[in-house]
């Protein structure tokens, strides 16, 4: 399966709930390189950048309020086929459907504050990665960093 890189974010309620570190965890435990990480506050226009494709739902204002009300974790995760491996890390975007085990699953009552965002596609999380990272702040592992384990 090839390499993919994918966009994650944990949502504001992660940090507000002190389970940003469980939810990092999980993310490494199931085998995903790290590759970048940031903690941030993000911007209005931001926000919308990257929620574009849902600004005529009606569910829009408030998602773009909560996600800009308090620092988010940004990530890029590397690995083979790592957008789907994501997707079914975090389980099923609404909230009801979120299967035990998965990340919202486990950790989200409602599908408007669900605690974390993975891109749905190579596309996507192409587009995604770049309205939040320079290139320059994406790190190549090394070949062999296993050796430190
Ligand atoms: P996310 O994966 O970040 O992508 C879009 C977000 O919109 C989604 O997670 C939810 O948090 C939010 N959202 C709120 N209501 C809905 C809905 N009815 N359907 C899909 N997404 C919703």
């Amino acid at each position: 399966m090839a390499v993919e890189r994918t966009f994650v974010m944990l949502k504001p309620g992660v940090l507000a709930r002190r389970i940003a570190g469980e939810i990092i965890s999980r993310i490494e435990r199931k085998g995903f390189d790290i590759v970048a990480m940031k903690l941030m506050r993000i911007s209005r226009n931001l926000a919308e950048l990257h929620y574009a494709e849902h600004a005529a739902r009606p569910f829009f204002g408030e998602l773009v309020e909560y996600i800009t009300s308090g620092p988010v974790v940004a990530m890029v995760l590397e690995g083979e086929g790592a957008v789907r491996m994501m997707r079914m890390l975090c389980g099923s975007t609404r909230a009801e459907e979120a299967c035990p085990g998965t990340i919202r699953g486990d950790y989200a009552m409602h599908t408007n504050i669900n605690i974390i965002h993975a891109s749905d596609s190579v596309e996507s999380a192409k587009r995604e990665i770049s309205l939040f990272f320079r290139e320059d702040e994406i790190i190549s592992w090394p070949d062999g960093n296993d050796r430190w384990i």
